[in-house]
């Protein structure tokens, strides 16, 4: 796990270079491949199981209010820079770009992301299976 998300990070931070080149520096796509994309990779399909998959894993969190709030608590939202209307847009763009499954999704706002950052997790690891144990 430790040596797939070092290189991991290493990819991310080599992306980072190229990626302003291939796509405008404030879409959410960028923000992807900058922050994200080293775990998450290019389809979202993630580093199983120590990275869930962005495309499979979405259908118990998208459809519930504490499966959407778990999200906008992750680590890796939480710590993504850019104003809460970008991340909120970034959250959109996954969902839109990689989610397979048909739950309803109403999009999230930037007041959801603001309240998200007030209350980051301890232990998402834990958090994660507590929810995932509702289902
Ligand atoms: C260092 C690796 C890493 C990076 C970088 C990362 N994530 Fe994650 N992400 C994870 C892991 C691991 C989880 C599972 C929950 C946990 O343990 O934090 C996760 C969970 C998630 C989830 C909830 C999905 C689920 O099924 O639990 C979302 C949404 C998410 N990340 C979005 C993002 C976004 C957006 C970015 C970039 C701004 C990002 N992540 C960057 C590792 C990462």
């Amino acid at each position: 796990m430790r040596r797939s998300l070092l290189g991991a990070v290493v990819v991310s931070a080599a992306l980072s270079l190229l990626a302003p080149a291939v796509v405008g520096q404030s879409s959410p796509k960028f923000f992807f491949l900058q922050f994200c994309v080293g775990c998450h990779q290019y389809d979202g399909t993630g580093l199983p199981p120590d990275v869930p998959s962005l495309r499979d894993d979405l259908s118990y969190l998208i459809g519930s209010p504490e499966g959407r709030d778990f999200m906008l608590r992750v680590p890796g939202v939480i710590g993504a820079p850019g104003s809460a209307e970008q991340v909120a847009e970034l959250l959109n763009w996954i969902v839109e770009s990689f989610y397979q499954g048909d739950a309803d999704f109403t999009p999230f706002t930037a007041a959801e992301v603001l309240s998200g950052r007030e209350r980051p997790m301890r232990d998402p690891i834990k958090e994660r299976l507590e929810l995932l144990a509702g289902y």
